[in-house]
């Protein structure tokens, strides 16, 4: 047993950085509702489909080959050049393997480009609401945060989030080193247009920043064409562009831990020496599973997009129905972010829709510091559990 006491000395050695590591306020509602039967689950970033069994087969097909061994840093060949060819096909130009390395999911991706951009004291700057975890990140390695709200045209359902970048040039200071941007965006929806993207390139050439591209959901967009606008449009070879990938969302495997980094090969051996020293690499069986979703893994992941586009219609329509909420449309990603009228705690209220609706939503005070009357709702969901999520929050909202 230990006291009460016990350890305290302990938490005052620890260094800071690790100390100032957030609790995640989506895990504070996932606690508070994890287990109540019956309760509709729309608070986390993944969807209802198990990984398909194609892409299972292959990784048991490996386990059961016996490639159980250590494995290259930066990912098996065929791994990379599977990445490269499905890069290819998606954008419509030439990637070589060489500038892709295997990552323990878009969560690994994000904390080696941040060990590469940025160190203890510089600043990086984050278009605000945004998914916790860049904050979380960066403050880990010493860094330091800059938010930066983005601009909403009006609070309708044809408002738009923009990124405001008057604002993003006055909050480049002499420590800025990075800009995050995350398109679509978690948890807004907003999808950056190519002007958006040109204007950040701009800016970062002038003051020799990093962007940090979290492109994750790059192909759920809903207006009809095949994929987001991206840095790739844009850029020239030599950008200092790193690129945060998975195949969490698209492939339903946010369990499987596995994504990818993308970067100038000339950066790859400095990716792979951080791997080194911190994961060693993701395992064989695991990239021949991979590998299979990107080979293989087309229709599944339109069904998912077509999926997440009936979903989003069906929360939008119900939701705009009570009269008390206000949101922009989604343009990308699976997420519905909304403003409750009149609501003064995001977190109060995600607590009291578990209590009387039985659904989990995610507070907006996880994703800015000052969005208390935004919650999150994730779509990437059969369309019957949407429904009856709907009707239960209308009715608690009402
Ligand atoms: C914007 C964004 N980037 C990266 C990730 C990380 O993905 P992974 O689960 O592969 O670590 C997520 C997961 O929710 C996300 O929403």
């Amino acid at each position: 047993m230990f006291s009460a006491q016990s350890g305290t000395h302990l938490t005052t050695d620890i260094r800071a950085e690790a100390l100032a590591a957030p609790k995640s306020g989506i895990t504070e509602v996932f606690t508070y509702g994890w287990g109540r039967p019956g309760l509709i689950p729309l608070w986390a970033g993944e969807g209802d489909m198990p990984t398909p069994a194609f892409i299972t087969e292959a990784t048991t097909r490996s386990l059961a080959a016996g490639e159980t061994f250590y494995t290259p840093g930066r990912g098996i060949p065929e791994f990379r050049s599977a990445v490269a060819r499905y890069m290819s096909n998606l954008y419509g130009q030439e990637f070589a393997p060489e500038r892709f390395v295997c990552t323990i999911g878009g969560m690994h991706a994000l904390q080696i480009a941040f060990r590469m951009a940025l160190g203890a004291g510089d600043e990086f700057i984050v278009p605000s609401p945004a998914w916790p975890n860049f904050l979380g990140c960066g403050n880990v390695i010493g860094a330091v945060a800059v938010d930066v709200p983005m601009g909403l045209t009006n609070d309708g359902p044809n408002g738009r989030w923009f990124l405001d970048i008057e604002r993003i040039a006055a909050a480049v200071g002499p420590k800025t080193r990075a800009i995050v941007i995350n398109s679509p965006s978690n948890p807004t929806g907003w999808t950056a247009t190519r002007a958006e993207l040109e204007a950040v390139l701009a800016l970062a050439r002038k003051h020799g920043l990093w962007i940090i591209a979290d492109e994750i959901y790059g192909q759920f967009v809903f207006d009809g064409s095949a994929r987001a606008p991206s840095f790739h449009d844009v850029m020239d070879e030599d950008d200092r562009i790193l690129f945060v990938q998975t195949f969490s969302k698209n492939w339903a495997m946010t369990g499987w831990r596995i994504g990818w980094l993308e970067c100038h090969p000339s950066l790859v051996q400095t990716a792979e020496n951080l791997i080194q020293y911190s994961s060693s690499g993701v395992a064989t069986f695991l990239q021949r599973g991979a590998v299979a979703a990107l080979d293989h893994g087309d229709s599944f992941l339109k069904h998912q997009i077509e999926r997440a586009k009936i979903g989003g219609d069906i929360v939008c329509k119900a939701l705009s129905s009570t009269g008390r909420v206000s949101f922009a449309r989604p343009e990308g990603a699976f997420y519905l972010y909304f403003k409750v009228e009149g609501a003064k705690d995001s977190m109060a209220i995600a607590k009291r829709l578990i209590d009387e609706a039985n659904v989990g939503l995610a507070p907006g005070s996880a994703f800015a510091k000052s969005e208390d009357a935004w919650l999150r709702l994730c779509f990437a969901r059969k369309a019957d559990d949407l429904v009856e999520a709907s009707a239960r929050l209308v009715k608690a909202l009402a």
